[in-house]
């Protein structure tokens, strides 16, 4: 099966997009296939030098795309990015909620100090990006997009953390959809399986498995593989695409196959 999503030109064209977490992974995916698709991005990090060095690789799309330090977890950087960037533009057409932080460890083996920055992280900054981002999005319509996990729905050992952020981005999702729709805001979040980055990474780390032995493979994943960024970011764009004009407050899976199989 070919696993490369193709692109489509020109569908963004004119859209103002945020996509935080920008810098590495799923998000910089995603905000790379805004960039190709002619939409104006704007990818939020922390990683200066790496947001930086995004903006390079998009080569002939590298005038519409910008990388803005921001601290998705603190208000104050969180307005006056977006509120820039609102101002700016006059309007905010797509929002994707993406930036997140894992952590590894039972309750009893969690400080308090890194249960609230997994929740800050996960959770929190939606409240805060959605916060300031509505207001600029309420004049046209448009579309967010809040990334979740299957850990939401089924999980593994020692992520609390993780897995309550993960089941409450897919709760607040609804909410926001049942709030909003009638301003012609679109709300859905992404349920993602296993995918190759630095966070699958080190939870595999933590674990002392590899990649391969996270439980994604053969024996739990029908596709028997994690996936690649682009696979999620094709599900992304699609939900912020006029293609998803009818889905609103649906926890799309995009898991390969890892929670229908018992
Ligand atoms: N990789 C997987 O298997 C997997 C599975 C399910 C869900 N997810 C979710 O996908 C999203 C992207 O993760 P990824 O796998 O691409 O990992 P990643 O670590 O490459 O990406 C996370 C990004 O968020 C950024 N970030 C962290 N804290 C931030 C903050 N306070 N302010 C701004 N940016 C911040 C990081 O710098 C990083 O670029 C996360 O929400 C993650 O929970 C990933």
């Amino acid at each position: 099966m070919d696993n490369t999503p193709s692109f489509l030109p020109g569908r963004f064209n004119g859209k103002i997009v945020i996509v935080t977490g920008a810098e590495s992974g799923i998000g910089r995916a995603t905000a790379t296939r805004f960039a190709l698709e002619g939409a104006t991005i704007y990818g939020l990090g922390l990683r200066e030098e790496l947001g930086n060095e995004w903006i390079r690789s998009l080569a002939g799309h590298s005038e519409t795309a910008h990388f803005l330090k921001c601290d998705v977890t603190n208000s104050a950087s969180v307005a006056s990015t977006i509120e820039s960037i609102g101002k700016k533009n006059g309007r905010i057409d797509v929002l994707v909620n993406n930036a997140g932080k894992f952590l590894f460890g039972d309750i009893t083996e969690t400080s308090e100090e890194d249960w609230d920055q997994i929740l800050a992280t996960n959770l929190k900054s939606i409240f805060l990006t959605s916060k300031f981002a509505i207001p600029y999005m309420k004049k046209i319509g448009g579309a967010i997009i809040n990334i979740a996990s299957v850990h939401a729905f089924a999980t593994m050992e020692k992520v609390p953390a993780y897995a309550a952020s993960k089941g409450a981005v897919v709760a607040l999702s609804r909410q926001m959809a049942i709030d909003f729709i009638k301003d012609r805001i679109r709300v859905n979040s992404v349920v993602v399986g296993g995918v190759d980055t630095d966070m699958s990474r080190l939870h595999a780390l933590s674990t002392g498995r590899t990649l391969d032995d996270l439980g994604y493979v053969l024996e739990d994943n029908v596709l028997g593989r994690a996936a690649k960024p682009e696979e999620i970011a094709a599900a992304i764009t699609f939900l912020a695409s006029s293609d998803a004009s009818f889905v609103v407050g649906t926890p799309l899976l995009v898991d390969g196959g890892l929670t229908a199989d018992l």
